[in-house]
């Protein structure tokens, strides 16, 4: 089945194959052809070029695409959709003056998701998460990862990761999954931490890798949560299995969780809320994905990642959700795109460049999604009739897409 597409007011992030992500100054552009036509066959991109070299007598399918913009799908690279139940009652509980340290300190926060996910049956907690997954693939999401860690014991991380697996299933996009046994100290191991760090590498990661569960490996890596020992020990356990790290770090202190994850060859380092000079540095030289999280920063009222600061030492960065019961409780891309605009200064280019190409990459997903490239998925938004890519961000909280093509297919 083929579907042509014409008249395309302006085609998005067009890449040629090698390209697995952009650093820097490389963000700020945007490659594009205006007044454009995109054919796809099936499931793939096929050929793209301007209407001037429209290819007449096509048997395909032709859909007109005048006034309106087509760009690839997002490619969301951190979140936790799976999950069970909501933290509402501690959002109110905020709201009144508690910080999200205080309410984790007083066994709400992860705690209190780790308690409702063991209670849910496996099924429900499909359920529930599946309605997400679908709420965010109809706002663009076309590639995603979820992580485990509101298990936080050998049966409830095995559940999550094995709805996870479910949903690599039942749904025709790219989804990656993440063992975050790691997430937080359960309140019966809090006196001896050493003992939980001990049930995770040598209980349940065998069991994750065994059972094939999870591509990578994750640690909050954070005071009051897992040390910069506690992560070396884990990332080295899990490289056995062929896990490589994806890691949470300075989202409240920076505690050299960046060198450890780098000197682990991580794909990603996620959060950076708080960045030292030296957390700069350490990543310069790697092929490390530093990762952002302004709607986290949103809706805890913390720090935003210094984009620019990130930017101007020529790193690369990839935007993503979060999409999280506690700290971020929405999957929304759109909103991430404005957010790191209004809020961390970057440009249309560097937002979109670093919601789509380089989450690919923290996804190892450069080859198959995250920019218009013959052979790509085609997995793609077609927005609604509006003046430029720039109006993305801009109209922040409208909803701009028009349809959303997953595999060559409108969803609705
Ligand atoms: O990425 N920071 C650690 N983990 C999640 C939040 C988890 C929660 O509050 O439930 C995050 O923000
Ligand atoms: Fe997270």
């Amino acid at each position: 089945m083929k579907t042509l597409f014409k008249n395309i007011k302006e085609l998005i992030q067009i890449r040629d194959p090698e390209i697995k992500k952009v650093d820097g100054r490389e963000m700020k552009e945007l490659p594009s052809i205006k007044d454009a036509w995109l054919l796809i066959e099936d499931d793939k991109i096929v050929d793209f070029g301007s209407m001037e070299s429209f290819p007449e007598n096509n048997t395909a399918k032709i859909i007109d695409a005048s006034g309106k913009l087509i760009l690839p799908t997002w490619c969301d690279s951190h979140t936790h959709i799976v999950y069970a139940g909501n933290r509402e009652l501690e959002f109110a509980d905020r709201i009144n003056g508690l910080s999200y340290e205080e309410i984790a300190n007083r066994g709400g926060g992860i705690l209190n998701s780790a308690k409702t996910l063991q209670e849910t049956p496996e099924d429900e907690v499909y359920l529930q998460s599946s309605a997400r997954l679908e709420e965010v693939m109809k706002l663009g999401t076309g590639a995603v990862e979820i992580k485990s860690g509101y298990g936080l014991t050998e049966e409830g991380e095995l559940k999550m990761l094995r709805v996870i697996k479910k949903l690599q299933q039942h749904y025709d996009i790219p989804i990656k999954s993440t063992f975050l046994g790691a997430h937080a100290i359960p309140t019966e191991y809090q006196s001896d931490p050493e003992k939980y760090m001990d049930l995770v590498i040598n209980e349940i990661l065998p069991k994750v890798a065994n059972q094939n569960l999870a591509e990578y490996i994750d640690i909050f890596c954070e005071k009051g949560y897992f040390s910069v020992e506690d992560t070396h020990k884990l990332l080295s356990a899990a490289k056995k299995y062929g896990m490589k790290p994806k890691i949470h770090v300075n989202q409240f202190h920076a505690i050299g969780g960046i060198k450890a994850g780098v000197e682990h060859k991580a794909l990603s380092v996620d959060h950076l809320e708080v960045m030292t000079n030296e957390d700069i540095e350490s990543l310069k030289n790697t092929e490390t994905m530093p990762v952002a999280l302004p709607s986290c920063s949103l809706f805890l009222s913390i720090p935003f990642t210094p984009a620019r600061k990130i930017l101007d030492a020529q790193l690369p960065i990839a935007l993503a959700t979060d999409f999280n019961p506690g700290s971020t409780p929405s999957g929304n891309m759109n909103l991430v795109l404005s957010l790191a605009c209004i809020k961390m200064k970057m440009t249309p280019e560097e937002a979109i460049n670093a919601a789509t190409i380089n989450g690919a990459y923290a996804m190892e997903l450069s080859d198959v999604v995250g920019s218009i490239t013959k052979g790509k998925k085609a997995n793609l938004i077609m927005t609604k009739k509006i003046p430029s890519y720039t109006f993305l961000p801009y109209a922040f909280g409208s909803n701009n897409i028009d349809t959303v093509y997953i595999n060559g297919k409108a969803i609705d």
